[in-house]
């Protein structure tokens, strides 16, 4: 059977770190309460001359260079952000071009948080039609554009950051296992970004129309996350036969660390089994799952055959979850 297997991945991180004390100086805020409600104590910055593009290209030379692979043998090259360089033309264009990735086409993928596990399920489906034989599946956002550094609430969450894989058709057993994606649009009004759309086209100049900023009722954004993302993990092991025990990792989409372990106790997850870095790079949306498995792959986590669940929740509301066997 053809199933699709990540041969590389890569990721990269802004050099500035800000911490949880550096936010004290400028906001009502302290490190005891962002670590106690978030497990956040600091997240990366992108520079001023850097782009999600720039980022995106990073992770990817990193995942093709352990790939052993050139950028010509991209097919398809996939970037699922919320946060591109421009509404269009696609971050994913840009990248292409930086990649000198000639052969590949290209394109973004909105689904905020989940846009990684949307990718890896889209790139699923070229890979085992034989519409495409490699493509690069990269999550990449700087939501420190987007935050507004006044607003508490929101903007200790996120950080910026990218992750790449390259997915190979393969014939055999290891590869995704399946794939299980979900939406719920009715509930767009809890999580979102009010400015840059249609609905509010002068976003970007300065006055009261401008409202590029993230709007989020935290508390039900919760409860809604952690439920979701159980039934979505719960689906890929029903759909597979597997029991939460057989998993080698569960990587979830690194929103914060209290969903993450409410997810896990309700799973029956050993704690040893996930996988967390929201502490050092916060929320980083599309890039956290990549980023978090880059990682762990890098320091030897993985061995061939472990089950790797990938698990997210986010904005739209859209959620879902990969089985996959490394
Ligand atoms: N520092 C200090 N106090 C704060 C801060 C802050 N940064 N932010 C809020 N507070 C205050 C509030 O003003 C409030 O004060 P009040 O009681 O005087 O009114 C108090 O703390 C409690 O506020 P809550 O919003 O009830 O705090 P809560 O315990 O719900 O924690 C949080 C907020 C961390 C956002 C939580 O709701 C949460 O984790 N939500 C999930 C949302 C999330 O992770 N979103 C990311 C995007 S979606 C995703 O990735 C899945």
């Amino acid at each position: 059977m053809l199933r699709s297997r990540i041969v590389g991945t890569g990721s990269y991180l802004p050099e500035r770190v800000l911490t949880n004390k550096d936010l004290e100086l400028t906001l009502d805020t302290s490190d005891e309460w962002i670590v106690s409600r978030t497990g956040i104590r600091q997240r990366h910055i992108a520079g001023d001359g850097e782009f999600t593009s720039d980022l995106a290209t990073v992770a990817a030379r990193r995942a093709l260079e352990m790939a052993e692979l050139e950028p010509t043998d991209i097919d398809l090259i996939l970037v699922a952000t919320v946060t591109g360089d421009f509404s269009w033309p696609a971050t994913a264009c840009l990248v292409q071009s930086q990649l000198g990735a000639h052969g590949a086409f290209a394109f973004d993928l909105s689904a905020a948080c989940s846009g990684f596990v949307y990718g890896l399920a889209t790139a699923d489906s070229y890979l085992r039609s034989g519409n495409a034989r490699r493509i690069l599946v990269i999550g990449a956002e700087i939501f420190s554009r987007i935050v507004d550094w006044t607003d508490r609430t929101t903007c200790i969450l996120f950080g910026d950051g990218a992750g790449a894989v390259v997915l190979e058709a393969h014939e055999g057993d290891r590869g995704i296992l399946s794939s299980h994606l979900h939406t719920d649009g009715s509930q767009w009004g809890l999580l979102f970004q009010l400015g840059s759309g249609s609905r509010n086209p002068s976003c970007g100049q300065e006055g009261k129309n401008c409202l590029p900023h993230i709007h989020m009722q935290g508390n039900e954004v919760f409860k809604v996350a952690v439920r979701a993302m159980c039934e979505a993990a719960e689906e890929a092991l029903i759909a597979n036969a597997v029991d939460v025990g057989q998993l080698a990792y569960l990587i979830p989409h690194q929103a914060n660390r209290r969903i993450l372990e409410a997810t896990a106790k309700r799973l029956g997850l050993p704690p040893d089994k996930l996988v967390m870095n929201v502490d050092r790079v916060g929320n980083t949306s599309g890039a956290s799952i990549p980023l978090a498995l880059d990682e762990l792959n890098r320091c030897g986590g993985l061995s061939p055959n472990d089950l790797v669940l990938f698990d997210a929740f986010g904005g739209g509301f859209a959620w879902g979850s990969v089985l996959l066997r490394w």
